[in-house]
């Protein structure tokens, strides 16, 4: 299977970004917040196949020391065909970093420890929803 890989934000339709994250599924995302995301973030990644977006990623970076990746999806009816490892692997090139982050959906963990990720010990967050996250058995 031909995919296709950019990081090009020009052509991109959020709306239809946001409908490949909610069914991946990642959940809802505000397009407005969701295209200044992937704007402002230096790594992106969008799979594309026959043209078709399929699933995407992205990560920030402070160039030289960390880097944290987010919203990492492929489309239900693509996955397990070795393209979440194409956008993990294209982002995780381009991360200028020595330390990399990401929270793991529960249940996604051997996903990333394939790639080299570690379950930290220390990891602490703010968040606006805490109930939502503890109810994905995310925070404690
Ligand atoms: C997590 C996610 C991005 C992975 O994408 P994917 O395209 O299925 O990932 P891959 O195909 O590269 O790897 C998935 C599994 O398929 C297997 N696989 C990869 N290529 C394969 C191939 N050609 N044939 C058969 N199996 C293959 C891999 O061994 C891998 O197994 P693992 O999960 O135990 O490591 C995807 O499942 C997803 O979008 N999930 C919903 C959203 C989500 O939870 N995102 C993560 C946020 S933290």
């Amino acid at each position: 299977m031909d995919i296709e890989l950019s990081d090009d934000v020009e052509n991109i339709s959020w709306g239809e970004l946001a409908r490949v994250i909610e069914l991946a599924p990642l959940g809802k995302r505000d397009i407005v917040k969701l295209e200044t995301a992937f704007r402002n973030s230096e790594m992106r990644c969008f799979a594309y196949h026959d043209e078709k977006l399929i699933g995407a990623g992205r990560g920030i970076s402070d160039g030289a020391l960390r880097a944290a990746i987010y919203d990492v999806v492929v489309l239900p009816q693509y996955q397990g065909k070795g393209i979440g490892t194409m956008i993990m692997e294209y982002l995780l090139e381009r991360a200028n970093a020595e330390i990399i982050m990401l929270f793991a959906n529960p249940g996604k963990e051997p996903f990333y420890s394939r790639l080299g990720f570690r379950k930290m010990k220390t990891a602490m967050a703010i968040v606006d929803n805490p109930e939502l996250l503890r109810a994905k058995g995310m925070i404690e």
